[in-house]
């Protein structure tokens, strides 16, 4: 093992933060850290915004499914892909003017362009949280930054050909005792694979997920009386939930905007 390892390997999410403010040079090395993040073509397709404002904090915790978490945390960051930037720069710069005098007509960002800010705005997201974490700052994925599209867009001032990619909250942990039980993942084995797809079916899945279940029925929260399965638990708790037939109408709706022609 060597520090960089015993990090990923001990990096546990955290959701409740002391109310300790990030102190100013922390603050600056996670900035720092994450833009040296891995970006295609070094073109940065992404921006962060900081959410400082009380209120808007507090409309966002509601807009994310209602996680009042994210309301109380010491920093709250939204990776945006962001391919305005470009759009902006391209045309105000003559670039594209200087294409059309080519015969090289000009291009709207499309589905490529989206998933290769997505990319990139989660590459710097996951820096930053590595980087937190190096600092003693522990943080939080809030995924349901993916709904309320509408809401999300005017809450933030998003303009088109941006987008949002991901919510991570952070701050000092509550306590400062190790967190009991760390979430068990699935076996190597079981997610890598060589060379080519290898589809999974039941035998494999009910091993891949096996020592999970046991946790979950250790913990008593299996479903049907603690008798059901780890599928039956993510099937009811997720897989059908109301919050992912809102992320699913809300993803559409974002992926939509972008490459709906001007
Ligand atoms: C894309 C993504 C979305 C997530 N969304 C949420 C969320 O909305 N709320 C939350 O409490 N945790 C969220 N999480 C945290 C996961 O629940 C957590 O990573 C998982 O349970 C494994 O725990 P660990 O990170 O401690 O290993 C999210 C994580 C990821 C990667």
């Amino acid at each position: 093992m060597n520090p960089t390892l015993d990090l990923l390997m001990n990096r546990r999410t955290h959701r409740s933060f002391s109310d300790r403010p990030i102190e100013h040079i922390h603050h600056e090395l996670i900035q720092q850290a994450t833009l040296r993040a891995p970006t295609a073509g070094n073109m940065m397709f992404y921006s962060v915004i900081e959410v400082t404002d009380k209120k808007r904090l507090e409309t966002l915790a509601v807009l994310c499914d209602n996680q009042p978490m994210i309301a109380n945390a010491p920093m709250v960051w939204l990776f945006l892909s962001d391919v305005r930037k470009w759009v902006n720069f391209f045309s105000e710069s003559g670039s594209v003017e200087k294409g059309e005098n080519k015969n090289i007509p000009w291009r709207a960002p499309g589905a490529g362009d989206l998933l290769l800010a997505m990319s990139d705005a989660l590459i710097a997201a996951q820096t930053a949280v590595v980087a937190a974490e190096s600092l003693g700052i522990g943080s939080c994925y809030i995924g349901d930054i993916l709904e309320n599209h509408e809401k999300i867009t005017e809450l933030f001032n998003l303009p088109k050909y941006t987008a949002v990619a991901t919510l991570v909250i952070f701050g000092y942990p509550k306590s400062t005792e190790p967190l009991a039980n760390p979430a068990i993942r699935c076996p190597v084995n079981s997610i890598f694979m060589e060379n080519s797809y290898k589809e999974p079916h039941l035998q494999d899945l009910e091993i891949a997920f096996g020592a999970q279940e046991q946790q979950l029925k250790k913990q008593g929260r299996l479903p049907f009386g603690n008798t059901g399965t780890i599928s039956d638990f993510y099937y009811f708790r997720k897989h059908t939930s109301d919050f992912m037939k809102e992320m699913d109408r809300s993803s559409k709706a974002i992926i939509d905007t972008w490459i709906a022609s001007e």
